[in-house]
């Protein structure tokens, strides 16, 4: 008998050990999951420039006359490696977003992706 209720209580624990993993990745889906499946120029990298380039290199005033606030100019930094070696930090270029923190792991993921796609204009 005690032996039966020896077996029930691991169970349980084994039970409530899943429910324990269960729950810790409902809970944070984000930190663990970069989708970088559909990344377009419009729907991700735009917005990404909009959010964190454009006010510094807008069409207007550009700094450094790099402008990002349109396809036809940020594919010229896109194609010669000036995008990602700024956002990634590369030594030999000025780290961008310019006295800001590095993009979050996935935006750079995002950002990569594109550029392996050949920085399409979709
Ligand atoms: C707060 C203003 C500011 C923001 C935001 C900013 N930049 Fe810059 N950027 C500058 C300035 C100023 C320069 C001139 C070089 C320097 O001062 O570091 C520059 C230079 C550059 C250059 C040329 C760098 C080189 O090494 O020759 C590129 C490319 C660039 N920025 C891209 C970006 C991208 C992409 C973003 C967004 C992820 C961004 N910048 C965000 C201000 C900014």
């Amino acid at each position: 008998m005690k032996f039966i209720k020896l077996i029930g209580l691991l169970l349980f624990a084994a039970a409530m050990q899943g429910c324990y993993y269960d729950n810790e990745e409902d809970l944070y889906p984000e930190s663990t999951e970069c989708d970088t499946s559909d990344v377009t120029y419009t729907a991700t990298i735009a917005p990404l420039m909009e959010a964190n380039c454009n006010s510094c290199h807008s069409s207007v005033s550009p700094n450094a006359g790099v402008i990002t606030d349109n396809y036809t100019d940020l594919k010229v930094i896109a194609d010669n490696g000036q995008l990602w070696g700024v956002v990634n930090h590369e030594s030999g270029y000025s780290p961008m977003p310019k006295n800001q923190p590095k993009l979050p792991d996935c935006e750079l993921s995002k950002i990569r992706k594109w550029l392996d796609d050949g920085a399409p204009d979709n």
